[in-house]
């Protein structure tokens, strides 16, 4: 489909998305500064995090030591999809990642409830991320002073305590460095990518070192069920690959680098988390290691006796996942900027501090939104419904891939999905099997949340939405209909913003 898209749905075609973003899909602006080094090590920066720290735990409860199944079946989910991100990535090189994308393939309803999942993806991610790097805190607190937060302070109710202080403190902490505009550096960002996988490669070391093939047995204690809920809970410690494309105008060279980097962070994480997983079972049986909080530093220390390695563990995971934290809420006030300039979302969210030039409010009303299940909801529950947000996400991300192929044939893509459509099509089995692992009550919130998403798009977004306005003026304005309008409404924003 060219321009001309259906007004119905409306949809934002990508030429205007581009045009809007300003993108040189040369690489010869001034603005595209990332390099594919810097690439990758952002998207390690966004993947590892709370997910194998804490939440490899949780899959070992389900898949006992078969979670390595567990994280290949999660893994290969998030091959399939990050073919379909690369190659949408690469052919519509804008910022705003699968919302963008829906907009401009599937029009503007399902866009609003990919970015309303967004929430989930990011928002709630962000809560289940500062959780574990609460467990964390409390671990190299008692590594270095002995002693740690009482459980009524860091944990939720429902976990044996009342609010989970270390969590908000993390998330007010990122908020406070946001609003100033204090980001990582290249420099920092590349760091924190290091010193994660040095963590974890410490870790691989020290638990290999006591591995006994014994502790494998029995391998799948709740069989193929245990195996796909384990590789729902696995999946959480693979999000954020696709924030690799949240970055498509600062990089130079899109259309190759975006593609390369999603496919280098996927091998090297999944490698990792792989190794990591066996050494844990390896090391510890299953029932030791399930459930556990701050699990890797449990299974060093019991494997060297003594609280050092473990606390050296910590301390990793307390700066690792801190950077997590700040990246995935940048993600969310981002993704609610792109929303607002569209006027599906208030426009309070695209207000910009003409004295910090950050969106002030928008941060902190997402610090403030987003503080409370941190502080109240247990563990398991934010990352299931960061999970199935995901999914869903990713799932149309597939489906976008499939429609654009149809509409837009034309527009260059460096990067093409292998098996078309074999590929997009079994991304979107393989998400819905993981959706299917994440349980009945995962599934009926999310429902809930769906709807709720429904009834504010139809009583806000669809009303305020800027396209929709423009279609309408010129629909009043053409004489020959509401096509027609929606296709001058597309090129006129193109003409103004390009
Ligand atoms: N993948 C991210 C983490 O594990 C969300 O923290």
């Amino acid at each position: 489909m060219s321009p001309s898209a259906p007004s119905r749905l409306r949809i934002k075609s990508a030429d205007v998305l581009i045009a809007e973003s300003g993108a040189d899909l040369e690489g010869n602006g001034l603005r595209r500064s990332m390099g594919l080094f810097q690439l990758v090590c952002f998207g390690i920066g966004a993947i590892v995090g709370t997910g194998i720290f804490v939440g490899l735990s949780d899959t070992v409860a389900q898949a006992g030591p078969a979670v390595l199944v567990s994280f290949v079946l999660a893994a290969v989910t998030c091959v399939f999809t990050a073919f379909s991100f690369a190659e949408l990535g690469g052919a519509v090189p804008v910022s705003g990642s699968s919302y963008s994308y829906a907009y401009a393939t599937l029009g503007e309803r399902t866009a609003f409830l990919v970015g309303w999942c967004l929430l989930l993806e990011y928002g709630i991610s962000v809560s289940a991320v500062a959780v574990g790097w609460g467990q964390y805190l409390n671990e190299l607190l008692g590594s270095v002073i002995g002693r740690q937060l009482p459980a009524a302070l860091s944990n939720p109710p429902g976990a044996g305590g009342v609010v989970n202080v270390p969590a908000v403190v993390v998330m007010l902490l990122a908020a406070l460095l946001l609003v100033r505009g204090i980001r990582e550096s290249a420099r920092a960002t590349a760091a924190m990518a290091v010193l994660k996988l040095a963590v974890l490669v410490l870790f691989c070391v020290i638990g290999f070192s006591a591995f006994r093939a014994g502790h494998l047995s029995p391998l799948a204690p709740q069989s193929i069920a245990g195996i796909t809920s384990g590789a729902s809970v696995a999946f959480f410690s693979y999000i954020g690959f696709d924030a690799i494309t949240t970055a498509g105008e600062e990089v130079r060279n899109p259309r190759r680098n975006i593609p390369v980097a999603i496919m280098v962070c996927i091998g090297v994480v999944t490698v990792l988390y792989c190794l990591v997983a066996l050494a844990a079972v390896g090391a510890l049986s299953a029932d030791q290691v399930a459930d556990r909080p701050a699990a890797l530093s449990l299974i060093v220390n019991r494997v060297t006796h003594s609280t050092l390695g473990g606390g050296v563990i910590a301390f990793g995971a307390v700066v690792a996942i801190a950077s997590v934290v700040l990246a995935v809420m940048y993600g969310q006030t981002r993704i609610l900027m792109s929303m607002a300039r569209d006027g599906l979302v208030p426009r309070i969210f695209e207000r910009v501090s003409p004295r910090t030039s950050t969106p002030v409010a928008n941060t902190w009303i997402v610090a403030a939104v987003f503080a409370v299940p941190a502080a109240v909801v247990p563990l398991d529950v934010v990352m299931n419904l960061t999970t199935i947000g995901t999914l869903a996400v990713m799932a149309v991300v597939n489906l976008s891939v499939l429609v654009l192929r149809r509409t837009r044939p034309d527009l260059p893509r460096r990067f093409r999905v292998p098996l078309f459509p074999a590929g997009p099509v079994l991304g979107i089995g393989f998400c819905a099997y993981l959706i299917y692992g994440t349980g009945l009550a995962t599934w009926l919130q999310f429902a809930g949340f769906l709807l709720a998403g429904a009834l504010v798009y139809a009583l806000y977004g669809r009303r305020h939405s800027r396209l929709g306005q423009q279609a309408a003026r010129q629909e009043r304005q053409s004489p020959a209909g509401p096509a027609r309008a929606a296709v001058s409404a597309g090129a006129s924003a193109a003409a103004r913003e390009g």
